[in-house]
């Protein structure tokens, strides 16, 4: 069963996005599990008007969920300005750490200070994300700046939609929004490479 968690310690980089996307794409293979353990329970609000292939539920009523269901994988949605401890506990808590950065100084340099913070030998990869469209640059110079500075990052980011937000709004996963389709091969994309970074 394994365990993904989201984390950074920055706000609206898209950690709640990539939770909801990551079970979405993992629903397919077995049952999934988001837990919210973020106060602002934007993951539940999500979730709430049921369109949701997947269950999501609140931190203290995870064990009793996983005591009466099976759960293929389990993904953490976490509160952003995690400290230090927090950090701890959350990487050695999962199996893989996923850290979402958009591509701008302000997110990458919160990145950068969690990556200071986390423990050594965890298990963790960068992914970009919010990438805006070309012809910015922005997604093209992060990935490079990321690789030269040798950061653990899967190889493609996710570009910005605003299908992200109608898929909120209507409480459905990417794919079931107009113009979602192609935010979701995004998604699609980088399946493999969440599986093999969650065997480390
Ligand atoms: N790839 C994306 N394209 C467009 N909007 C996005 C994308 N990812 C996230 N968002 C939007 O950015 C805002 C913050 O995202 P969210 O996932 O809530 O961040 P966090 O959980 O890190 O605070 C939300 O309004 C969300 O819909
Ligand atoms: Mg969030």
């Amino acid at each position: 069963m394994p365990i993904i968690s989201l984390s950074s310690f920055k706000g609206g980089v898209s950690k709640t996005t990539s939770a909801i996307c990551l079970a979405s794409l993992f629903c397919d293979d077995g049952a999934t599990l988001v837990i919210d353990a973020d106060p602002n329970r934007s993951a539940t609000t999500w979730a709430r008007p049921g369109g949701l292939p997947f269950q999501v539920c609140g931190e203290k009523e995870a064990a009793k969920l996983m005591r009466s269901q099976k759960f293929e994988y389990i993904i953490f949605d976490t509160p952003a300005r995690p400290n230090d401890a927090e950090v701890e506990d959350l990487a050695r808590g999962c199996d893989l750490l996923i850290v979402p950065t958009p591509p701008d100084i302000l997110s990458m340099d919160a990145m950068a200070l969690m990556a200071k913070s986390l423990p050594q030998d965890t298990n963790w990869k960068v992914l970009l994300t919010m990438i805006p469209p070309p012809p910015q640059k922005d997604g093209q110079e992060a990935m490079e700046a990321l690789k030269i500075q040798n950061y653990p990052v899967f190889s493609r980011g996710i570009r910005f939609y605003k299908a992200y937000k109608d898929a909120v709004a209507s409480g459905v996963p990417i794919h079931k929004v107009r113009g979602g389709k192609v935010a979701w091969r995004d998604w699609t994309a980088i399946k493999n490479e969440v599986i093999q970074a969650v065997k480390g």
